[in-house]
């Protein structure tokens, strides 16, 4: 039996002020999935990652989310997806600092109602420890190297148990060794039943998913 769709854009378009980043993407994804995008700089990868994660919102075309067209959706209830079926690693890591290791990996639980600041700091020391950071749960983020604020990274996409994990670029400011280490647990959250969609320009990195796509002139073509 095929597996169940979660997402399903057709024809989804968006444009930045007159260019036309996304020009029309159909794009199905099921559960399990780990796909890989590719493209050039500038292709539209985060934008495209932006609007499938619902950061963003697009101009034209249909996006369903378990077969609920997003367009329907109150509010409240994008909000949630947004911070529960979705962990978001972003390009720029976009961790904040000021804010422990596990302040920061907590952000996420924090929005949800039913989880109390305990609960999400005992779950963030399991997914440090998980991800060898446990040594540095109490330092300042401004205080870790590019590999290990990945790993923050990854522990704070993961603290809500999301379905589908958006990565940006998770390896592109870390040496090889890093970079291993993140796509091996990607792999292997992959291996658990999580849907992954990878962005990256690495071919290499790319071809650790399951299927391979290349964003190119706004539309997305198997690789
Ligand atoms: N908020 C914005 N306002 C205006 N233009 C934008 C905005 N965000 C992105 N763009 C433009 O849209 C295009 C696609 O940007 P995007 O960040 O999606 O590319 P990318 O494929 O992720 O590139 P990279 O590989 O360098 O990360 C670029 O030309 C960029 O300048
Ligand atoms: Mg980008």
């Amino acid at each position: 039996m095929a597996n169940k769709e979660l997402i399903a854009l057709k024809n989804v378009q968006k444009a930045y002020f007159d260019q036309q980043v996304l020009k029309t993407i159909t794009l199905t994804i099921n559960q399990g999935d780990f796909i890989s995008i590719i493209g050039k700089s500038g292709a539209g990868k985060t934008t495209l990652l932006n609007v499938l994660g619902l950061l963003d919102n697009y101009d034209a075309g249909n996006y369903e989310i378990d077969a609920n067209p997003v367009n329907d959706l109150k509010r409240h209830h994008i909000a949630k997806i947004r911070n529960e079926t979705f962990g978001y690693i972003f390009q720029m890591y976009h961790l904040i600092s000021g804010m422990s290791v596990k302040e920061n990996v907590i952000v996420p639980a924090m929005y949800k109602k039913d989880t109390s600041r305990k609960e999400a700091m005992k779950k963030a020391e399991a997914l440090l420890k998980k991800f060898n950071m446990f040594a540095h749960v109490d330092k300042d983020i401004s205080k870790l190297s590019g590999g290990e604020m990945q790993r923050v990274a990854l522990s704070r996409a993961l603290i809500n148990s999301p379905d589908i994990i958006l990565a940006d670029e998770p390896t592109g400011n870390l040496d090889k060794e890093n970079a291993e280490t993140i796509l091996g647990h990607l792999k292997t959250l992959n291996d658990s039943g999580k849907t992954i969609i990878l962005v990256t320009h690495n071919e290499e990195v790319a071809s650790m998913a399951k299927r391979h796509l290349v964003l190119e002139e706004g539309v997305l073509v198997d690789a």
